[in-house]
């Protein structure tokens, strides 16, 4: 059968006097004037507990979302469980059945939910109306529709036959459940990981980040309204490394579905490759993790449009997606109208909570990255290295808000051009005009990261210099465009080296890894 051809949805503007502005700003002042009390999910079952975490906004620390019910290590076991006991009922229902739960997922989220999500994402994570939109709305009924193609897409994929032979394969799901762990800055990407899985027949544990909490527990209450059934995802708060303890040393853990920092997945992985002999197969290890994203622009490249994709590449959501922009190589000629174009363009920026959707800049989300990132800040300031060309402060009194910071870099391996920042801070060097190729080894040369990646250029033996020698700096390359907002279906997203297993999440790529199939030949 054929499923519905999938269809980007389109974005709205949320222009002033629209009727969806409208129904925004009354859902976040309807969802910031309650407390919600937010459970975990296991078996379908809401599981409160005695330990309740507050929910804050980042923009405003004193204001309480709500609590949620923190759990241990007997409340991961349970989610196992209870994931364990739904998986025959799961794998076996018909692919059109299990489809057709997340078209539904993604059509409440295209009508009734829109505004909920939008707004738990302006509350909970601090993004403004139109990245809120983005990210919960457009991307994540993007990836459940467009997934829902790529799987019917496996399922069709069936060997040759030959006379008195007919070949087939299943493509099963796992054996076990597998374990998705989401990180706070997307919440399509949270939407996503335990989906994706669920949609090839998988049963699921799944850990949010503690402040992609508030997102998270709306995701499970549309997914449960969309008719999931119970145990199919479990949903569990419990701090990181305890539920990792219970999780790898888990006969039944059959892969993670990871996105998060580098260093957390190599720990997870170096944990599951100590417990090996402990699973029944070999798990499926899927990791998206950090960046140290760039732009390389051309003598060639023009000014204006370089300089925009600078500062929207490095600045939108404070600097905190992945693929954020945060270095930036120059050449000398096209220096000065660049320079004049980014602090004009920076100061522009108006900075605030995302209640006043005319606030391009909100907070960042916590206490932690706010003293890391302005650590970053302060050494600069203190550097003969580098100098502060726009930007530079910053404020927790009330939210943690930090200033857009253009930093000058005379080095082109300081820190700040090695290192990922993950907040509203972007390094620039200006190189020698007919140094090209030389920046382009630098650009490949300083970081192990390879997520994404742009050039600006109109010279095409440069673009294709450049594509062939940055090949595998990057998993996510654009030509003339900033290096953020990839659309789920047009460019699957992932990266290698220290960014991750490049397993292209939004493309078919990523969900053969949740399959186990069987060839079977029978001779008739
Ligand atoms: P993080 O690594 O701190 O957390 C990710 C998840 O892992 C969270 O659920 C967290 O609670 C959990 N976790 C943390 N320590 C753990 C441990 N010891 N054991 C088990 N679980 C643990 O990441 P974050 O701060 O939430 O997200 C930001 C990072 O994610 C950045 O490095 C960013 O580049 C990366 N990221 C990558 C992509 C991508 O597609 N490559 C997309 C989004 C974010
Ligand atoms: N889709 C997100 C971006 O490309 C990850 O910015």
């Amino acid at each position: 059968f054929r499923v519905p051809t999938p269809v980007n949805e389109p974005v709205k503007s949320y222009a002033p006097g629209s009727p969806e502005r409208e129904e925004l700003q009354r859902t976040y002042k309807e969802l910031k004037s309650k407390e919600l009390d937010v459970p975990m999910y296991i078996g379908g079952d809401r599981v409160f507990t005695d330990k309740k975490s507050p929910m804050v906004q980042p923009h405003d620390h004193q204001h309480i979302l709500g609590h949620f019910s923190e759990g241990d290590a007997t409340h991961v076991e349970q989610a196992i469980n209870a994931a364990l006991a739904a998986h025959d009922m799961w794998s076996n229902m018909a692919w059109e059945h299990r489809a057709s739960i997340f078209l539904k997922a993604a059509e409440l989220l295209a009508g009734p939910w829109r505004a909920r999500l939008n707004a738990a994402t302006m509350l909970g994570q601090s993004k403004n109306a139109y990245q809120a939109e983005i990210d919960s709305a457009c991307e994540l009924i993007d990836f459940l529709r467009f997934n829902v193609q790529f799987a019917t897409d496996i399922y069709r994929m069936q060997p040759e036959s030959s006379p008195g032979v007919w070949n087939r394969m299943e493509h099963r799901p796992l054996e076990g459940f597998v374990f998705a762990l989401t990180p706070f800055n997307f919440t399509a990407i949270a939407g996503n990981l335990p989906t994706s899985v669920a949609m090839m027949g998988n049963v699921v544990v799944w850990k949010p980040a503690y402040t992609q909490i508030y997102a998270a527990h709306m995701i499970m209450e549309l997914l449960q309204e969309a008719g999931l059934p119970d145990g199919v995802i479990n949903l569990v708060y419990v701090d990181g490394p305890v539920a990792g303890d219970v999780i790898f040393n888990h006969a039944d853990f059959a892969g993670i579905h990871f996105t998060g920092s580098t260093g957390v997945f190599q720990n997870i992985w170096k944990t599951i490759g100590n417990n090996i002999h402990k699973y029944k197969a070999y798990p499926r290890i899927v990791g998206e993790t950090g960046g140290k994203d760039f732009i390389l622009a051309h003598k060639t490249a023009d000014a204006k449009r370089l300089a925009t994709a600078i500062t929207r590449g490095a600045f939108e959501y404070q600097g905190q997606k992945c693929s954020a922009a945060s270095r930036a190589y120059v050449p000398s000629n096209l220096w000065d109208e660049v320079r004049e174009y980014v602090v004009e363009d920076v100061k522009s920026f108006k900075m605030g909570p995302p209640e006043d959707f005319s606030n391009f800049i909100n907070a960042v989300i916590d206490e932690k990255s706010f003293d890391k990132i302005a650590k970053y800040i302060d050494n600069a300031k203190e550097s003969n290295e580098v100098e502060i060309i726009a930007g530079g402060n910053y404020d927790k009194s009330k939210g943690y808000f930090i200033e857009p910071t253009v930093l000058l870099s005379h080095n082109p391996t300081y820190i700040t051009m090695c290192e990922e920042i993950f907040g509203p801070v972007i390094s620039i060097y200006v190189y020698d005009e007919d140094n090209f190729e030389d920046t382009v080894e630098l650009v490949n040369a300083t970081s192990p990261y390879a997520l994404t990646g742009a050039i600006f250029s109109k010279d095409r033996y440069t673009i294709e210099y450049a594509s062939k020698k940055l090949s595998h700096s990057a998993g996510n390359f654009y030509i003339n465009d900033k290096p953020t907002g990839a659309v789920v279906g047009q460019q699957p997203f992932g990266g290698s080296r220290a960014s991750g297993t490049n397993d292209k999440a939004g493309s078919m790529l990523n969900l053969l890894r949740w399959v186990s199939s069987r060839s079977i030949k029978e001779t008739l």
